[in-house]
């Protein structure tokens, strides 16, 4: 049996997460990414590169998943974003491209379409 003491303590961890989701920064998230990411997708995919997100194959299916490959894509192209400004680039990412369904997260106010 849940003891009342988790449970809220499960509701709080809940609205810390959406807090932080909400907080996310979605315009300064765009403009890095445009600005530091896309001219390398654009090579290879074409157009604004957005295609690297929206192809069948994709590699990224939830959010956990997005900000890990944001992170390493960081490192790898040195493009020097701050843990803050991958947190902002990936729920740009999210709310434009990927719109993962709400079984794969914690639902996240002010994100989900
Ligand atoms: C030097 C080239 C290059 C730059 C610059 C670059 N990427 Fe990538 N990125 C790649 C390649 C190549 C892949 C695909 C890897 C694969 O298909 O195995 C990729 C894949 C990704 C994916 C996963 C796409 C999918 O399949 O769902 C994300 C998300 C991503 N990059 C984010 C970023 C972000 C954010 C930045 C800027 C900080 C960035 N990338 C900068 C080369 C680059």
């Amino acid at each position: 049996m849940r003891r009342p003491a988790t449970q809220l303590l499960g509701g709080l961890l809940a609205l810390f997460w959406a807090a932080a989701a909400m907080a996310a920064d979605l315009p300064r998230g765009q403009r890095l990414h445009d600005k530091q990411c896309v001219s390398c997708h654009a090579e290879r995919y074409g157009g604004d590169g957005s295609g690297i997100y929206l192809r069948p194959d994709r590699l990224i299916h939830d959010r956990p998943g997005l900000e890990q490959r944001v992170a390493v894509c960081n490192k790898m192209t040195r493009a020097g974003l701050s843990a803050a400004d991958e947190k902002n680039v990936s729920a740009y990412l999210e709310q434009r491209f990927y719109k993962f369904m709400p079984s794969d997260r914690p639902i996240t106010p002010g994100i989900n379409p």
